[in-house]
């Protein structure tokens, strides 16, 4: 009997030793995949995404979205949208068209991860009036409460964008896109809308969006 257990207790020890082995293995393989996708992104952000986003997410102008903080499956799906052209872009498109799906999941991870920036307001009236918007809507005209789908601190969902500290011109466009349909690739969620925002209630959301952090 004695005999027989001990060779057992040896495979065991043998098979346990194996296996957290195995698992190291595994662990560590991951942890140099993360690291690859990582540089990867690094080089495409260095080589061309830096130029109107910054390296870290804080564009340089207010017509470039700010990208920092952004949420990665968000960022994904409208990289590849740009890429088959379901969004229309004719900035972005030529700077996607070379790069893979695993790429826009890199760069989603990068941008996700930086650190965004607070802003202070350009016009803190208006800004008022925005925040109405953002918290209830506009209930006379029938414009639902941003806040209802992005948050009330307008940080979105991994579907969802981040729209917090938004540039207030990026903000404006991408409403005046979605209400003229030129924006088509979100299931017209936001183009009913943006087609009920009077130009007052865009611009004010927009200045308020621009100072939440
Ligand atoms: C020459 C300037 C420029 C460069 C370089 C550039 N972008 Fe853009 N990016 C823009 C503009 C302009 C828009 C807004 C386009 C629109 O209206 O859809 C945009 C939009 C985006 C969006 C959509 C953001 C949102 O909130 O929906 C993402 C994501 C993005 N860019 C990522 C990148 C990445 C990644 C790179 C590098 C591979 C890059 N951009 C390079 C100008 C640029
Ligand atoms: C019923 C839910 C819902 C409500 C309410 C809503 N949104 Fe959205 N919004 C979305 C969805 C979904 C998207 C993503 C569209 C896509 O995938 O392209 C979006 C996208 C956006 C974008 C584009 C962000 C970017 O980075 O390009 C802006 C800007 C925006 N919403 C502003 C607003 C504002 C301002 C309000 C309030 C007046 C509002 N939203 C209310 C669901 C909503």
């Amino acid at each position: 009997m004695k005999a027989a257990t001990f060779p057992l207790g040896l495979v065991r020890a043998l098979s346990v030793f194996g296996l957290s082995l195995l698992n190291l293995l595994i662990a560590s393989s991951a942890v140099a995949q993360a690291v690859d996708s990582n540089a990867r992104a690094e080089e495409i952000v260095q080589g061309k995404c830096f130029i109107c986003h910054g390296i870290d997410g804080e564009s340089s102008s207010p017509v470039f979205p700010r990208l920092a903080g952004q949420h990665s499956a968000y960022m994904a799906r409208q990289l590849a949208d740009y890429r088959s052209g379901k969004r229309k872009s004719t900035t972005m498109q030529p700077m996607v068209e070379d790069l893979s799906t695993e790429d826009f999941a890199a760069l989603g991870r990068y941008f996700e991860s930086r650190q965004p920036v607070k802003h202070e307001l350009g016009d803190p009236e208006l800004a008022q009036v925005g925040r109405f918007i953002f918290m209830r809507g506009n209930p006379f005209s029938g414009v639902a409460a941003c806040a209802s789908c992005h948050g009330e601190r307008g940080y979105g969902t991994p579907q969802l964008p981040r729209i917090a500290g938004q540039h207030a011109q990026y903000t404006e466009n991408q409403l005046k896109a979605f209400n003229k349909r030129e924006r088509t690739n979100d299931n017209a969620v936001m183009h009913a809308i943006a087609s009920k925002l009077s130009e007052l209630e865009l611009k004010a959301v927009s200045a308020y969006l621009s100072g939440m952090n």
